[in-house]
């Protein structure tokens, strides 16, 4: 298991965005507050380019998160398979795409129910009226929007790629427990005390 840990690891990020249900698909993602303090939340995996060592996340261009990020851009993220007893932590940068090529591609492989997301009236961590229905612009509150109507999404969506630096993969197992650390600026695969 030494020398593949970093195949497995990478493997199971891939399969992670072709399945649905697979446990690696919705990470905790961390940022840094303006405060310092640690700010974490769940993120769908969308894509992953092994080659280049990165993570693809898509987020709100107006939720606190992209500002943390724009601030400073350091993440961390947690994958966890309960079944499997297996934790994955990823230490990275956060190169952040918004109105550029990476983001129209990303934006054209999204879904019109994806793209609505991005169309909500009140950015993300807005106080609403109580009485307030949804945040999606009246008529779409129960239908997909049309591609037309979709496009003013994309003033409001960002493409958040992590360059990974370092895993730290723990396996917890009877017969004793197996941690890895993995740099990736040499690939280099270390086995640490769990
Ligand atoms: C299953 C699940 C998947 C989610 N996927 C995303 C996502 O891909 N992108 C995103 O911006 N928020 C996603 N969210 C919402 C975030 O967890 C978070 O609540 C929201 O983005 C606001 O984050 P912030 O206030 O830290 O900026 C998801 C939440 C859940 C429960």
């Amino acid at each position: 298991m030494t020398t593949d840990e970093r195949e497995l690891c990478w493997a199971e990020f891939e399969r992670a965005t072709r399945e649905r249900t697979h446990a690696f698909r919705q990470p905790v993602v961390m940022s840094v507050d303006e405060e310092g303090y640690p700010s974490g939340r769940v993120l769908t995996l969308r894509a992953v380019d092994r080659q280049n060592v990165r993570l693809r996340f898509h987020v709100d261009r107006r939720s606190p998160k992209f500002g943390h990020w724009m601030r400073q851009p350091v993440i961390a993220a947690v994958f966890y398979d309960g079944p499997a007893k297996w934790q994955v932590r990823v230490k990275g940068l956060a190169e952040l795409h918004f109105d550029d090529d990476v983001a129209r591609a990303a934006w054209g492989h999204t879904s019109p129910m994806g793209k609505r997301t991005y169309l909500t009236t009140a950015a993300p961590g807005l106080e609403l009226d109580w009485d307030s229905g949804s945040a999606y612009p009246p008529g779409l509150e129960l239908r997909r929007p049309t591609p037309e109507e979709s496009e003013a999404g994309y003033a409001n969506f960002a493409v958040v790629l992590v360059e990974v630096l370092e895993l730290d993969s723990l396996h917890l197992a009877k017969d004793g427990h197996k941690r890895f650390q993995i740099i990736e600026e040499v690939h280099s695969v270390r086995r640490l005390a769990p």
